[in-house]
C-alpha cells in the first residue's frame, strides 16, 4: 500500500461505512447483515482501517463477559484485500485486549478459516462456547445448517 494505513475506534461518521463494507458480504450470505441502527448501538465494539482516509475495512469485539469475546463483521473492501488490512484491524483488537485485559479467550465463527491460523487462532469444537453466543442465529437464514467455523485465540 503506498499511503498510510491507520487503525482507529468506530466514530459516528464512520457509521454508513460500516454498513456499506458489511452489505457486500451480507449479500453473498458470507456474514450477519447488520443496519445502521445496530452498528450504531455497538460502535463502541468496532475499529475501523483507513487507507488514504478512506474507511476501506472493520471489525466488531462483543465482550460475552468472563474472559469471552467474539471478534465479528470483520470485513476489508473487496478491491483493498490482500494488503495487510485484515490483519492490522485484528492485531489491533489483540493488542487492546491484550493492554486492558489479565487473561482472555477470543473467538470466531467463520469461512476464513485459514485466514485466522494464519493469525494465530486455532480450529476448535463450537460446542465449547456457552449458549449465549448462538444469540444471533435467530437472525441468520442457515440457523441450523450452520457451517461456519470455530476458531479460538487465548491470552498467553
Ligand atoms: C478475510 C479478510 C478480512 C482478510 O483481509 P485481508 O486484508 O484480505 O487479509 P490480509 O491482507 O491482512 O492477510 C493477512 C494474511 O492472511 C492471508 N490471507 C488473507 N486471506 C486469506 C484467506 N482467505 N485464506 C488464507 N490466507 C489468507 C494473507 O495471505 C496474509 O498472509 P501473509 O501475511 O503471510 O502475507 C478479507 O478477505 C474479507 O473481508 N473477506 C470477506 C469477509 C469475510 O469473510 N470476513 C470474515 C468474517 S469473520
Amino acid at each position: 500500500m503506498k499511503n498510510i494505513l491507520t487503525v482507529r475506534p468506530a466514530e459516528e461518521r464512520d457509521v454508513a461505512s460500516i454498513r456499506g463494507l458489511i452489505a457486500i458480504y451480507a449479500e453473498k450470505a458470507i456474514m450477519l447483515d447488520r443496519d445502521e441502527a445496530d452498528i450504531r448501538f455497538y460502535l463502541g465494539n468496532f475499529v475501523v482501517a483507513e487507507a488514504d482516509g478512506v474507511v476501506r475495512g472493520c471489525a466488531a469485539v462483543r465482550d460475552f463477559g468472563g474472559d469471552l469475546l467474539e471478534v465479528r463483521s470483520l470485513v476489508v473492501a473487496p478491491d483493498f484485500q490482500s494488503k495487510g488490512i485484515g490483519r492490522a484491524l485484528l492485531e489491533a483488537i489483540i493488542s487492546g485486549l491484550s493492554i486492558r485485559r489479565s487473561s482472555w479467550r477470543l473467538f470466531t465463527l467463520t469461512y476464513q478459516v485459514d485466514f485466522f491460523r494464519k493469525l494465530g487462532f486455532e480450529v476448535v469444537d463450537r460446542k465449547m462456547f456457552p449458549e449465549k453466543i448462538w444469540s444471533d442465529c435467530s437472525r441468520c437464514p442457515k440457523q441450523s445448517r450452520c457451517d461456519e467455523v470455530a476458531l479460538l485465540m487465548s491470552s498467553k
